[in-house]
Parts: C-alpha cells; structure tokens; sequence
C-alpha cells in the first residue's frame, strides 16, 4: 500500500537536508521580528510556557499530518491530495487543502518579500554607519521616509523577488537545497555571535526579565489566542509549503522525530532572537516596540548607540535576510511543483511567472505604506493588513484543521502505520486524538473566537 518512493521535483539528499531546509521555512520573519514582541507582551515565561504547549499539541501533530500526506502522495499539494481522494475513494472536496493553499502562499509571499526587502536595505544602511549615533528621532525619520518612498520600497522588493526566483528556479537539489546548505548554517553562527553581543550587554539580565519573567496574570484570553497563531505562521503549517516539502523526504526518514527536531529549532531561534534583541533595546534605555517599529526603528537604534554597532547591526540584517528567503523559497513550492506537473513546464519559467503575479500582488503592500495607507480593504485598514489577515487568521488555521483531519480519519490504517512506523494499538490512538481531534478543535477554538473578535 506504499506510495512512491521518489518524487518527479527531485529528493531531500537525506533526512537532514530535510530538517535544514523545512527548519528554513519555519524560520523566518516570524521568529525574529513576531515573536520576541508578543512574548514579551503577553506575560514573558507565562506565555513561553503557552507557546510550547501549542507548539507540541497543535503544531508537531499537524506538521506531521503535512509531512505525511505530502510523502505518501510525492507530488504538489493539491496533485497529492488528488492522488489520495482518488486512490481512498474520498470526497472530491478534500482538494481544495491544496487549493487553499496555493493561494495563501500567493499572498504571504506578496507581503513577505516587500518585508523581506526592508532587511536588504537596513543591510546597507547599517553597513555605511549611517545609524551611528543616531537619536531616536533620526531613526523613526529614517523609516518613515523609506515608507514613504514606494520607488524605493519596489526597488528591494523586486531584489529580494530576484533573489527567490533564482533559488527557485534552480530545482530543489541545486536551488532549494543548496541555499539552505549555506544559509542555516550561517544564520545560526549570526545568532550564535549576536546572542554573545547582547550577553554582554548591560541590558542583558532586564532583557532576560522581560521575556521570562513569569506572568501568569497576563495570560488573558488574547494571549492565547496569539499564543496559537504564531505557532501556526512560525511552523509554516497550513498551506501545503511543509507538504510540498514532505514530498521530497526520503522514505526511512522518521516522522516523528524529524518534524520533533524542526519544531525544537524553531523555537530555539524563536527564543534567542528574544535574547539577542532586548538586552539591546534596554541597554540604550529604550522600551521594546511594536511590530515594524521594533526590528527596522528600536533595533538600528539600539545598534547604532554601541561599540561595534555597524558590524554587529549589518550582520542582525544579514541574518534576517537570511532567515527570510528560506521561508520564501518554501512559501512558492506548493504553486511551482504543482504548475510544473499540471503543464510539463519548465520550473526555471512557471518559476518567473510565479514571481511576476506575486510581485504585482505585493505592490498593495507597498502602496499600504504610502499611497493607500488610508485605503481600507474588507474592513482592515490596509491592504497589508488585508493580506496578513486573511492568511495568518484565515486560511492557515482552516488549511491546518483540515490537514489534520485528512491526516487523521481519511487515510486508511495501514498507510498510516506505514508513513509513521506504527503498527496499530496506542501510538495509532494517540494519532488519532492528536492530530484529528485536539489539534484541530484547538484550531477551531481560535479560529472562532478570532472572528468573533
Ligand atoms: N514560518 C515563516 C516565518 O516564521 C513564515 C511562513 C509561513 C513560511 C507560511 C512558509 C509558509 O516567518
């Protein structure tokens, strides 16, 4: 009842490659620039605390689910998905996971390389010490009047679109893995380097307080809710760009403890981003700030204020940079693999003309910083926020909830046993009440009470 054991898009060159370049995707803006702020918010270690339960319970089980299904189909997602509706005899409806997702990477990608751009800049801008000394008044203008250059802001949006179109359009093996292989491995020494700068710091012990001190008090419901959603956009999970990934993992590979190590990763760099960040803002006596405002205003201050600032505060970027084309590499595959097998085409072109429609979506993210920043869209005050919203709060958690349930009650037992290397009795339960009971009710829990909200 196995599956394929190659996929046509190429394989993983083994288990690790897997674990790099999935822990690629999982890191990315979300970690550095997210979910520093909303731990130190929301309770410090309280909410640390919350954040892993949903990483354990909602996001190891889905990402399981993705891995799964995306290696017993070997194909895109939504080609996967057809597979196995045809091969179980289930609902044609189940296809629309894949569909769903295409979408949603479409729009993520759009914003997340206009985001991705602004790091290029600060690359430059904090490499010609431009921020050095600079007050805070000088740093908040610096940004605003790169906001309010939409020339500008395309010029690295279009770079950073070139940069993914290239690795993408280069295969999994020498694209894909390639980048990883080199980018992984240097982030995580730019963090390891940056972590010993803020250690140093004296900032460092109201930094540490600040995101471990623990808070139970302000656990409030919101916090909860943040809790879920950022486990679920810091895993990746949702859109198939896991799944995608899943159909190049090699057949022996264990699921349950590759997706355990990219989960652990994940966090880890969650966790010291949080740690090299904040001793910072607290040694130059700033208060830690919201959003945009943290990592591209808060942060270059901060650098610019301390010995070294330009070096260390170029390599923070570099890192981000880093840490953000990974993530968008994975964001397209679901859309390239599947144009790939639906037309025979050549990935190098389905890659250019999945760039093309994205970059031209991600102009409303531009303009959300200028032109329309007063334009509402279906209720949210940005296109920006539009697009951020109906991925992060709406199709990611559906896309996950069903992954879940596929993964869980519609595949047949054996196949099950077969991917997980279970055979039955408890481990095959415990599956079940994981991945297709509590994970997904956890899903809908959110989900409703976001929209409620
Ligand atoms: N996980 C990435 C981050 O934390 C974002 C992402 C979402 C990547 C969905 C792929 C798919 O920045």
């Amino acid at each position: 009842m196995a599956g394929p054991t190659e996929s046509r898009h190429g394989m993983w060159s083994n288990r690790w490659l897997f674990v790099l370049a999935a822990a690629g995707s999982a890191v990315g803006l979300g970690n550095i620039w997210k979910f520093p702020y909303i731990a130190g918010e929301n309770g410090g270690g309280a909410f640390v605390i919350l954040y892993l339960l949903c990483i354990a319970f909602v996001g190891i089980p889905i990402m399981m689910a993705e891995v799964l299904i995306g290696r017993e189909g070997r194909q895109s997602p939504i080609n996967t998905m057809r597979h196995l509706i045809k091969q179980h005899h289930r609902h044609p409806a189940w296809v629309l996971i894949g569909w769903a997702g295409v979408a949603a990477g479409f729009l993520i990608l759009s914003y997340y390389v206009v985001i991705a751009g602004w790091a290029l800049y600060y690359i430059l801008q904090m490499g010609s010490g431009a921020l050095e000394g600079a007050t805070a008044e000088q740093a908040g203008a610096l940004f605003a009047e790169f906001l309010d250059s939409p020339i500008e802001l395309i010029f690295w949006q279009t770079l950073f679109m070139v940069l993914t179109v290239y690795i993408i359009s280069r295969g999994v093996i020498s694209g894909l893995e390639t980048a990883v292989r080199w980018f992984m491995p240097m982030l995580f020494l730019l963090m390891a380097v940056l972590l010993g700068y803020a250690v140093t710091s004296d900032g460092w012990s109201q930094g540490v307080e600040f995101m471990f001190r623990m808070d139970f008090d302000s656990l409030t419901p919101d916090a909860v809710l943040a809790a879920m959603g950022q486990a679920f956009f810091t895993l990746s999970l949702g859109m198939g760009a896991i799944m995608a990934y899943g159909a190049y993992v090699p057949s022996s590979a264990s699921i349950f403890s590759t997706v355990s190590i990219i989960a652990g990763l994940d966090t880890l760099v969650a966790v010291v981003a949080g740690l090299a960040i904040f001793p910072i803002v607290f040694a130059n006596g700033l208060e830690p700030s919201q959003g945009p405002g943290l990592m591209f205003v808060t942060v270059p201050l901060a650098f610019g204020q301390m010995p070294l600032g330009a070096l260390f505060g170029t390599l923070f970027f570099l890192l981000v940079s880093f840490a953000a084309i990974t993530s968008a590499i994975s964001i397209s595959e679901p859309a390239l693999a599947y144009l790939v097998e639906e037309y025979n085409a050549r990935r190098g072109r389905v890659a250019i003309s999945l760039g093309v429609i994205s970059w031209i979506l991600g102009l409303g993210t531009v303009f959300s910083f200028n032109y329309w920043a007063d334009v509402n869209v279906l209720g949210q005050p940005t296109f920006f926020d539009f697009a951020s919203f109906v991925t992060d709060k709406v199709l990611l958690p559906i896309g996950g909830l069903f992954i879940g349930l596929f993964g869980a009650w519609a595949l047949p037992k054996t196949v099950i046993g077969a991917q997980l290397g279970i055979d039955g009795g408890f481990r095959a339960v415990l599956w079940k009440l994981l991945a297709g009971a509590v994970a997904p009710l956890a899903v809908l829990v959110v989900f409703v009470n976001t929209l409620l909200g």
